[in-house]
């Protein structure tokens, strides 16, 4: 079997190379080569541990019409849940948010490591390079025309990859983001009181669609997997570790947030339980010389609305259609403004992201009639939004139907 391992010899060059194999990476190395534009990924993680590692699991209607256009729809369409609203829970009482009727569109529930799949198996199935288990070590002379990346394969062996182009999609922790910001690029940070505890539970599904619930006690987020796994989050402390929250801690939580007169939470044996930390972040520019970063190399998002993905595809459409102009043509008049094309998005992202996560969570406060005001305030502005037909709207368009960069 083709497991993406290709003999690195034969390819020292070539037109793009693509640091990391997520959904920025991936879906670029893909237009690329629709385009007749060849690229290599290089991925420090094994194929199983991309393949398998648990993200959000929700893409919007751009994303969706993305993967159909370009080929790797078909089994999103089979498989993935399709919803046409979710639910704000404001203390037990429900209010539905209807994508269909505000927007005529819908999300998809479908776990990021199953595009992730489905992108790795066309890659190499147009025998696509995409190299697991290697570890970008660094990049040189990207400020040249001849930039180079060196890489070390699992068994210690290193070696160097001379591209025209470097793309940056290697995530939160990136290395090649520091080439950008070193000097005197910009990264602008955020950092949220609370954190999410997420959880797998193998157990029915509790409702239809997502429930976003807030309570005096904090936040919850009700979503699926399947019809028999579901993915559960509660608003924790950033410090919390997985020992902190024994079951029983986790399932009185859950009801006490999130049940409602129409739903209880369904219980089952809970696994992969974890704390994710809340960040907003935006690097600007998104690129430098010959080297470009994308997804959450560039910016990273908090989960609420579980864009971080979504933001990503629609980096990589800003980007793809400059990079074969640059490789086909010679010309980097697209290219260079990738940064102002991609930024604005970037940003209604983080102001989306950054609403939604400040208007659900709880945030305790030094004395009490502080704290006060800021709950009361809070859910004011919830209940503004929920109550009318502008504020539904707003917050259905913004969680379903962003217009995606044309490729
Ligand atoms: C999921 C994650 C989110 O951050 C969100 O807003 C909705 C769903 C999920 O993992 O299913």
């Amino acid at each position: 079997m083709n497991m993406g391992i290709h003999s690195r010899s034969e390819s020292s060059h070539t037109p793009v190379a693509i640091v990391g194999a997520g959904p920025a990476g991936l879906m670029l190395s893909h237009l690329l080569h629709l385009q007749g534009v060849e690229s290599v990924v290089i991925e420090k993680q094994s194929r199983e541990e991309v393949e398998t590692t648990v993200r959000a699991g929700i893409l919007e209607q751009g994303t969706i019409n993305l993967l159909r256009k370009t080929g790797v729809g078909e089994r999103l369409d089979r498989e993935a849940e399709i919803d046409e609203g979710i639910s704000i829970s404001i203390a037990g009482e429900s209010h539905r948010i209807d994508f269909a009727k505000y927007t005529g569109k819908h999300v998809a529930v479908y776990p990021q490591h199953e595009v992730l799949i489905d992108l790795i198996a066309k890659r190499l199935s147009d025998s696509g390079e995409v190299w697991f288990n290697t570890e970008v070590t660094s990049i040189e002379d990207h400020e040249s025309d001849n930039p180079k990346v060196h890489y070390r394969t699992a068994d210690g062996s290193e070696s160097v990859l001379s591209a025209d182009y470097v793309v940056g999609a290697d995530g939160s922790n990136s290395l090649t983001r520091k080439l950008i910001t070193g000097e005197d690029g910009r990264r602008m940070k955020h950092e949220y009181p609370f954190a999410w505890f997420g959880m797998m539970v193998h157990a029915p599904q509790t409702a239809p669609e997502l429930i976003y619930a807030t309570h005096p006690e904090g936040f919850a987020l009700i979503s699926t997997r399947s019809e028999s796994v579901q993915r559960y989050y509660l608003q924790c402390n950033p410090n919390d570790t997985p020992g902190m929250w024994p079951d029983e801690r986790i399932w009185e939580q859950l009801h006490l947030r999130a049940d409602s007169d129409s739903v209880i939470v369904s219980e089952g044996e809970i696994t992969d339980k974890a704390v994710l930390r809340f960040r907003s972040a935006v690097t600007d520019p998104m690129q430098r010389g010959r080297l470009f970063i994308a997804g959450d190399a560039a910016h990273t998002v908090p989960p609420t609305g579980a864009k971080g993905l979504n933001l990503a595809m629609a980096d990589i459409c800003a980007l793809a259609p400059g990079l074969v102009q640059a490789v086909k043509k010679s010309q980097s008049s697209l290219l260079s403004t990738y940064t102002e094309r991609a930024l604005p998005r970037v940003w209604k992202t983080q102001h989306f992201s950054y609403w939604m996560s400040s208007m659900l969570h709880s945030v305790p406060a030094e004395d009490e009639l502080t704290s006060a005001f800021h709950t009361n305030r809070r859910l004011a502005e919830l209940s503004t939004v929920v109550s009318s037909d502008a504020g539904r709207q707003l917050l259905a368009q913004q969680y379903v139907v962003w217009d995606f960069p044309a490729i």
